[in-house]
């Protein structure tokens, strides 16, 4: 069992988690769990698709139900996995004690005062914001826990986003907009920064696909250096930049062209719209976005742009 399964059996207990949604987040966070040890017996996923349940009870063999209000009586964590504009009417619809469970919504730009207008007084509710990577266990997550929410439903979430990477709390649901700037649209910003790398790479007459896999290794790379490095990555940086070198010619180009603005525009940009959006409800508005990333049972290659056009 890895360290975010012993965590999340330590939290948990022998309680069960219930997922609203086996769509690509919902498949990714039930996998995940599974992967780092959870017994199989303690997830169930709730989705109206024949066809989903089948792809996950099959790849994943867990219990699926087509009632989600059923799904709520088994579970002692519910996460909600639906489209954002589905969540309220999923939620108006479930019949049972919603009073009970703990709420996790992966929802994008659903704020806990719309997720809390769902349920009633009291109810434990968590906020999160995952993104893409999730869905192949390199996820970076944001979340911000509700009022009613104590130390052991905090404990939860950690431990549930840690199965499919990192999971930082947020100390006000506020940061969330910035947390979906940087890492809800960060994979999108990175992908650009692969695709210029390999084209340029390409123009210099490496053959496309050498120098994609090239670029795409080197991001890789260097993200692992920077994380497992006691050296901040302005240190690694000046490490590899020699006087006169190659290095050093190449980066005097990105300073010339205001590279750390531009990057940091692009961040609040983003971070200004997640804003918007959650002022207008956010409920069909785009979000950060998946890219053609689609890992879960049933839905490997699928277009993942089709299904996450609410993104
Ligand atoms: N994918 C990501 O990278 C990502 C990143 C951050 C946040 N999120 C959030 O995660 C949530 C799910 O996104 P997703 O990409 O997983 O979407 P998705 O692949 O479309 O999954 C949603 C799933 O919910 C099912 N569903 C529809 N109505 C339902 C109902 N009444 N009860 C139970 N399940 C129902 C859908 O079935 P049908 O397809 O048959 O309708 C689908 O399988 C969204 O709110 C999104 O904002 C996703």
């Amino acid at each position: 069992m890895s360290q975010a399964g012993v965590a999340l059996r330590e939290a948990l207990g022998q309680g069960h988690i219930g997922f609203v949604g086996g769509g690509a987040m919902g498949a990714a966070l039930a996998g995940g769990v599974l992967a780092a040890g959870l017994p199989a017996a303690q997830l169930r996923v709730a989705d109206p698709d024949p066809a989903r349940r089948g792809a996950l009870a099959g790849e994943l063999g867990i219990e699926t139900l087509a009632d989600n209000s059923a799904l709520l009586a088994a579970s002692d964590v519910v996460v909600l996995a639906v489209k954002p504009g589905l969540l309220r009417p999923v939620l108006a619809a479930l019949r049972g004690d919603l009073a009970r469970p703990l709420w996790i919504s992966v929802a994008a730009g659903i704020s806990l005062q719309t997720l809390g207008g769902g349920l009633p007084p009291g109810a434990r509710v968590v906020r999160a914001m995952p993104n893409t990577p999730a869905l192949i266990g390199a996820g970076a997550c944001g979340f911000a826990a509700g009022a009613a929410c104590g130390a052991a439903d905090r404990e939860i979430a950690r431990a549930l986003f840690s199965c499919v990477g990192l999971a930082w709390e947020a100390p006000s649901e506020a940061l969330l907009d910035a947390v979906t700037g940087l890492s809800g649209s960060g994979p999108a910003f990175a992908l650009a920064l692969l695709e210029a790398l390999a084209e340029a790479g390409a123009a210099l007459g490496l053959p496309p696909e050498a120098a994609e896999r090239l670029a795409g290794q080197t991001l890789l790379g260097a993200a692992l250096l920077a994380q497992q490095s006691a050296l901040s990555p302005a240190e690694l940086r000046a490490q590899v930049t020699s006087p006169g070198g190659t290095t050093e010619a190449g980066l005097a180009r990105l300073a010339a062209g205001n590279f750390a603005a531009c990057v940091g525009d692009a961040v609040r940009a983003a971070a200004r719209r997640s804003q918007e959006l959650g002022e207008m409800g956010a409920a069909e508005a785009p979000a950060p976005g998946a890219g053609r990333v689609a890992t879960a049972p049933g839905k490997v290659n699928a277009p993942a742009g089709d299904r996450n056009a609410h993104l």
